[in-house]
């Protein structure tokens, strides 16, 4: 088998890196890839959005499978382009949601209003699309002792979502997304909802659009700063499985929300297949979602598909065929742990092309992998190219073991500006 991999961040690279470990594969591709898909495939220098360029390169190299990483190309239809254009006619299979199932992610509107009328646990809110009644809302409703959660409706890069804690904030926030329009067309519409408390967690769950099959659970961490302080990034860490999540709690995530979710969205003639990722908040009153993603999670699926033993091309194909109910999720026994290594400064401005040193000194150490994200190779060197740039990777017999392990790692890597987060991990260990 050959299979393309579309995407340039770490979750490529580990997907790549799952993929490489099967009998069944032949050669993996990747565009754009980085300097560490280089490790397990062949880079082509192509933009995910440029669907016609990556048309031909499936033709070209003969690729049975491609699988997409990020959520911009599946919101924007590229699993669409494929069956519209006669490839997946001719042999050339793609992994993840058409369209009209992607919106769950692309739309959090469209994703609220699903999940009130299938009663799927969720913090209560409401859409809005006209800024008066955005704004009526706030002030009517005595939100003065609540704290608010005010999300764009469209893709914002994890940066849409704007925790309020008075009224101006409030106002400010509707002002910045639906006015200012800061996050662009994403900010014509936008949902208002309660801060919910309690502790997130992720499950990545594989759909065939009827079965569902969920990984490791999995807990990111989202601020830039220890303890969970400052702004939102895309991630700074992940450990799986997570804690707070039992074997009680996934039979309950299952039965009432991601089943509920699959059945509700055929029933709106939705048929999603794919990854469906949902981002959950474990309150008092149980698992409540706050969104969901249409795509494997960043940095979730490093710490995730280092637990999964089964091979991987079987799940993704037995997806694509509807024959996941013959496959059964096998983990490893123990823990994972991802430690997401940035450029100073990130998520805001920070510098890039600076020489990375130390990544010889891992390749000898055991059970840890460095998930290249915002790296390139330039005259034989491996040099910044982003602000998320390795996720170092390890597992171990419990998740002490596996922090320990990631840290010994990280310690081992150096380059000018950078940083991580020395907390990756904490709650696993506070709920030890
Ligand atoms: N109702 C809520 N109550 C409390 N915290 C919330 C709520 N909604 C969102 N958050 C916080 O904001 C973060 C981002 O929100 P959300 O996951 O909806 O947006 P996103 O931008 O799509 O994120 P991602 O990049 O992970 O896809 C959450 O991980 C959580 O920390
Ligand atoms: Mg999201």
């Amino acid at each position: 088998m050959n299979i393309l991999i579309i995407g340039q961040g770490g979750r490529e690279h580990t997907l790549a890196w799952k993929l490489k470990q099967s009998k069944k594969v032949d050669h993996i591709y990747c565009a754009p890839g980085n300097a560490g898909t280089l490790e397990a495939a062949e880079n082509f220098d192509i933009q995910v959005d440029d669907f016609e360029k990556i048309g031909f390169l499936v033709q070209e190299k003969n690729i049975d499978l491609t699988v997409v990483g990020p959520e911009a190309p599946l919101v924007s239809g590229i699993v669409d382009y494929f069956k519209e254009n006669g490839l997946v006619n001719q042999g050339h299979q793609i992994f993840g949601p058409e369209k009209s199932a992607a919106i769950i992610e692309g739309s959090k509107v469209f994703a609220k209003q699903l999940m009130k009328k299938y009663n799927i646990p969720t913090a209560e809110g409401e859409s809005f699309k006209e800024v008066n009644k955005a704004m009526e809302y706030i002030e009517l409703n005595d939100w003065r002792s609540h704290h608010l959660v005010i999300k764009a409706d469209g893709l914002a890069a994890g940066k849409g979502v704007i925790i309020c804690h008075n009224i101006e904030e409030m106002r400010e926030a509707i002002q910045k997304i639906m006015v200012d329009k800061e996050f662009g067309s994403a900010g014509e519409k936008v949902v208002i909802e309660e801060k919910l408390e309690g502790e997130e967690a992720s499950i990545l769950a594989l759909t065939d659009g009827k079965t569902i099959k969920l990984l490791a659970s999995s807990q990111d961490h989202k601020a830039i700063f220890n303890g969970d302080k400052g702004p939102n990034t895309g991630g700074m860490g992940a450990y799986a499985p997570a804690c707070i999540i039992t074997p009680k709690m996934e039979k309950q995530i299952y039965k009432e929300i991601l089943l509920p979710t699959i059945q509700g969205l055929s029933s709106e003639k939705i048929f999603y297949q794919g990854c469906l990722y949902a981002g959950l908040m474990i309150t008092q009153e149980g698992p409540k979602v706050l969104e969901f993603n249409c795509r494997f999670g960043d940095p979730e699926t490093q710490a995730v598909l280092t637990l999964l033993q089964n091979d991987l091309v079987d799940l993704l194909m037995a997806c694509l065929s509807g024959r996941l109910d013959k496959e059964e999720i096998k983990n490893k026994t123990g823990a994972a742990c991802c430690v997401v290594m940035v450029s100073k400064g990130y998520p805001g401005k920070y510098e890039k092309g600076k020489e990375i040193f130390g990544l010889d000194k891992i390749k000898g150490m055991k059970n840890i992998q460095v998930f290249h994200a915002g790296t390139k190779k330039e005259n034989g060197k491996i040099i910044t190219s982003g602000g998320r740039v390795l996720g170092v990777t390890a597992y171990a017999h419990n998740i002490k073991e596996a922090i320990f392990k990631a840290y010994q790692g990280v310690d081992k890597i150096k380059w000018s500006g950078e940083y991580h987060r020395k907390d990756i991990g904490r709650r696993a260990l506070k709920n030890k």
